[in-house]
């Protein structure tokens, strides 16, 4: 008995180990233990063995079992482990560097919209924000824009259908349609709805047109605009806070020139040239950067200021074409294809 005893325990400790998945344990685990096991087999014999050797022998069943046992507990837990880490997947070492790039950098365009607003802010101007969906009362009419103006052409403008609704952009007639705002300049009315001048704004924000895109046009883009209110305001301060703007993000040798233009919104209005030569890549001598003139008295009225009282500027430019400006970048699309290349440049 002892010897048949020993061979079991022999084999399984020779075979149970080997075990790979719970299938296979268990088919083994019966052959061992189960109802027509080798180890049942044996005690069953326990009946044949003379009265007075049975403790002895009950001893050594007793003893061979539990080893048994033990041999099938480890086998178990290590089918459960290797299940486990199965599905865990490869080991990782928490403490290695990643793997991954590591920290982004500030996006250029991110870059450039927060240094025009610290300039702004340090000449007074707080951040205003407006929806990018809008209707056409703030991104139009408000805006002494009439109805049969190109700009507000179907074939310039995303218009959303008839039914759309957004709950969160308050239009002011109910017969109007939600279109994806063509330019900043509707914060410029949503601000001054909100309160009494005088007023000293910046609002940066996306803007989009029905545009195709190559390497100056995308149908979105970001836009920076800003709106000053205030009594005695002249052209002369208009002229002086775009000089001091760019010259702070562009350097002091950067010129700006006002060329005679037509807004609604604005009279006079004009068109924003910089001379910036000292940039790299910069080769032109004059490059128009935006638009802007003296808040027309009809904006005024739309928006229920005294325009006898009243005075104030506005001008409103691209901030992709200034970060191109400042950085030398020829292509606008690059700004918009997330490649790491492009944006680790930009610190
Ligand atoms: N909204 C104009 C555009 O998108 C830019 C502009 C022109 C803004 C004159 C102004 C302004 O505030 O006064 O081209």
């Amino acid at each position: 008995m002892q010897d048949q005893l020993n061979a079991l325990l022999a084999k399984a400790a020779a075979e149970l180990p080997t075990l790979g998945a719970r299938p296979e344990f268990e088919a083994a685990k019966a052959r061992y233990v189960g109802p027509n096991g080798e180890l049942t087999a044996l005690m069953k014999q326990m009946g044949a063995v003379p009265k007075e050797q049975r403790p002895a022998v009950g001893k050594l069943i007793n003893e061979a079992k539990a080893r048994l046992q033990e041999h099938l507990d480890a086998a178990l837990a290590r089918i459960g482990d290797s299940e486990l880490a199965a599905r865990l997947g490869p080991p990782v070492d928490a403490t290695l560097p990643s793997p991954d790039a590591g920290p982004g950098t500030r996006h250029p365009l991110t870059l450039v919209r927060e240094e025009m607003c610290r300039i702004l802010r340090k000449a007074g101007f707080t951040v205003a924000d407006g929806p990018e969906v809008e209707s056409e009362y703030y991104c139009f009419d408000a805006l002494n824009t009439p109805a049969d103006h190109p700009a507000r052409d179907e074939k310039d403008t995303f218009y959303f259908p008839a039914g759309a609704r957004f709950g969160n952009v308050a239009k002011k007639t109910p017969d109007e349609r939600y279109l994806l705002r063509t330019h900043t300049s509707s914060v410029q009315i949503r601000t001054m709805l909100k309160g009494a001048p005088p007023i000293r704004i910046v609002s940066p924000g996306r803007v989009y047109r029905r545009d195709t895109s190559d390497a100056t046009h995308s149908a979105n883009f970001h836009q920076l605009e800003c709106l000053c209110v205030d009594r005695n305001v002249t052209v002369r301060d208009l002229k002086a806070l775009l000089d001091y703007i760019f010259a702070s993000l562009l350097g002091k040798d950067t010129k700006t020139r006002f060329r005679p233009h037509y807004f609604g919104y604005t009279e006079p209005s004009f068109e924003v040239d910089l001379g910036a030569s000292h940039l790299p890549k910069v080769n032109k001598p004059w490059i128009e950067i935006g638009g802007c003139g003296m808040v027309d008295p009809s904006v005024f009225e739309a928006v229920g200021y005294d325009s006898e009282v009243w005075t104030g500027y506005a001008f409103g430019m691209g901030l992709e074409r200034l970060a191109m400006l400042l950085y030398g970048i020829d292509d606008i699309r690059y700004f918009y294809q997330n490649d790491v290349r492009f944006l680790r440049q930009f610190g």
